[in-house]
């Protein structure tokens, strides 16, 4: 058994956490709260108890039981555990007056323990409704925030530890501080996990699940879809592997051509070049709803699939379908027992799902984040080219070209106005939704676009973003306006709009634009993942694009990029160039409220 045994209860975050202990060197694994009161829990050094969607109030919560908190071990609760541990220990669990989602500043009150070598305030990630209003007999509170009482708790003669904010995102910046401080000094673990030394074993482990098998693969020349593929392929050899380039007709500018060098510069014979463009235009032609066009797109590479295989003569029998999915993909899929779904990613529909439940995908990559998929690719000479570049969703442009099917018209509400005065900036809330993740669920909300009155920083954008998703129920994202052609403010809305392909072609060059200017300014490496996004906002003829640059390490939490105004200003006059756009937007929500990418 592992030193550290991660209890699922149904967070985003939970394999996040075990991936962070291993980091720090120590082997992790993830199982139920029932699952550990009734294992063997020798060489086991500490528990932790993830976050969870539910209220710990809620009658189906998943309850932990009270003995997981007096077996002996050090217990570590984070957010929904911080809550469960409060609430079992006879303390008063209770809905907060205000929400915390995103940035938060953490005020120490002690520095003992768990918080041991912070400064006095530190910066943490929060993602809460509920909060422990009252801390159970024994307990002292170590840390609070602006909105939460009890931000840490602890009682140090049964070595149990609560969190309400998660020290396991990259965007608590101590966070590694606190779980160095359970792991070594609560726990007295040991050094004992390398995510380098994985790469013979998954080599084995393909070869033991493709046996005389051969596997097919789509390959995008993304990060993912590369690695495994070149894994498989030197697991099995390239006349074993076949990987097929599907033009969907939703890829970049310059996918296709960048793969075509890529496989030539490394010899890699065994990729071919096939044209869907139609299957996937006919097939999403009427629709909107972002989870139906992320079906109908895992469908569409099935049938591609068949296709190909059909034509090559490969026998489904003989033949596995090879995925470059990565952890996340599968936890925001609601693909962990018990995490809710937030969306559907193209490599998990229901038709994949079914092949799964018969042995036949093969997916190397599902227990690696992003940043550890990088270090298995360069482990395996994969060129630094390719590992660094941005990651590119397999439904492509399809999720950046968001649809309306009808027209609407945008309000100036007088909540959001008030919310926003503080700030100098007034707000329009825009009917058009995109998704979320926040405290755990996935939600589909309304845009605000923020204006600035005078000339206004980005931070104070930023700053009010994090105020109206936290105050006003309705709204998860936020974005400022950049630029517009058009400045009379009664011709703006949102006009009914699908996905064609003149919309797509509008958003590619677009998308283009983006990527040669942040090659000119050298800006391509700084920046973790730049989606450029179409939506029906007209002012009066054409349409919005709107920037979402992030910085993020493992797309489980992301923070807006704070590009110099100069440069924002500059990119959107190069777009506002392009005929058919209107307006200029720039996204300054982080993750979460919001969602990566806007569907
Ligand atoms: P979100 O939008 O969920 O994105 O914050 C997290 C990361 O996942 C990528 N993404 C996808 N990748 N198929 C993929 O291969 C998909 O369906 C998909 N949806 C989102 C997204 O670009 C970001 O890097």
């Amino acid at each position: 058994m592992s030193q550290i045994v991660v209890i699922d209860t149904g967070g985003q975050y939970c394999h996040l956490i075990a991936r962070r202990v291993r980091e720090l060197g120590v082997q992790a694994d993830i199982c139920t709260p029932t699952d550990i009161v009734h294992m063997q829990t020798q060489g086991i050094r500490g528990i932790i108890i993830s976050g969870g969607p539910k209220s710990v109030n809620r009658r189906d919560a998943i309850q932990c039981p009270r003995e997981l908190f007096t077996i002996g071990l050090p217990v570590l609760g984070i957010c929904y555990g911080h809550q469960a541990m409060a609430k079992e220990l006879g303390g008063i669990v209770q809905k907060g007056t205000l929400s915390e989602f995103s940035e938060a500043t953490l005020e120490i009150i002690n520095h003992n323990t768990i918080l041991r070598g912070l400064e006095k305030n530190e910066i943490v990630w929060m993602s809460h409704s509920d909060e422990v209003a009252s801390v159970p007999p024994g307990f002292e509170v170590l840390a609070r925030t602006r909105n939460c009482k009890v931000a840490t708790m602890v009682n140090k003669q049964h070595r149990l530890y609560g969190l309400q904010f998660h020290p396991e995102v990259a965007h608590t910046p101590c966070g590694a501080k606190v779980l160095r401080n359970f792991l070594f000094d609560a726990c007295g673990c040991e050094r004992d996990w390398d995510v380098r030394a994985q790469v013979s074993g998954l080599i084995e482990k393909i070869r033991k699940q493709v046996a005389d098998r051969n596997v097919l693969f789509f390959v995008s020349g993304g990060v993912d879809s590369t690695v495994a593929f070149v894994l498989c392929t030197q697991a099995l050899g390239s006349d074993r592997v076949l990987g097929i380039f599907v033009d969907t007709g939703f890829m970049r500018k310059q996918d296709k051509e960048q793969l075509e060098i890529i496989t030539q510069e490394n010899g890699w014979k065994n990729v071919q070049f096939i044209d869907a463009t139609e299957t996937f235009f006919s097939a999403l032609k009427d629709v909107w709803d972002p989870e139906e066009k992320r079906q109908l797109i895992g469908d569409c590479f099935l049938e591609v699939q068949q296709d190909v295989s059909a034509k090559l003569g490969l026998l489904p029998e003989q033949w596995m379908l090879g995925q470059g999915t990565i952890y996340p993909d599968t936890i925001e899929s609601g693909g962990t027992s018990n995490a809710a779904l937030i969306k559907t990613h193209h490599n998990r529909v229901t038709a994949v799902e079914e092949l799964a439940r018969k042995g036949l995908i093969v997916e190397p990559l599902t227990s690696f984040y992003k940043d550890e998929v990088r270090v298995i690719g360069e482990g395996i000479g994969i060129p630094h080219s390719i590992v660094a570049k941005h990651p590119f969703p397999g439904p492509g442009l399809a999720v950046r070209c968001l649809c309306s099917k009808e027209k609407l018209d945008i309000e100036m509400p007088k909540d959001l106005q008030k919310c926003l005065q503080p700030f100098g900036l007034k707000g329009w809330s825009v009917p058009l939704r995109t998704v979320g993740v926040q405290g755990d669920y996935r939600s589909y909300r309304n845009l605000v676009v923020l204006i600035g009155i005078g000339k206004a920083e980005l931070q104070t954008y930023g700053e009010a973003a994090i105020k109206i998703t936290n105050e006003l129920p309705g709204i998860n994202r936020a974005a400022f306006l950049v630029n517009s052609k058009i400045s009379n403010i009664d011709k703006i809305h949102v006009k009914k709009a699908f996905l064609d392909s003149k919309r797509i072609e509008l958003l590619r060059e677009a998308d283009e634009i983006v990527n040669s200017f942040l090659e000119k300014k050298q800006l391509t490496e700084t920046i973790w993942q730049f989606p450029v996004i179409l939506l029906p906002l007209t002012f009066g003829e054409g349409e919005t694009i709107a920037l979402r640059p992030v910085c993020s390490l493992d797309a489980m939490t992301a923070k807006y990029t704070e590009l110099p105004m100069g440069i924002i200003e500059k990119l959107g006059e190069e777009l506002l160039q392009l005929e058919g756009i209107d307006a200029v937007i720039y996204d300054v929500t982080n993750k979460p409220p919001a969602t990566i990418e806007w569907e």
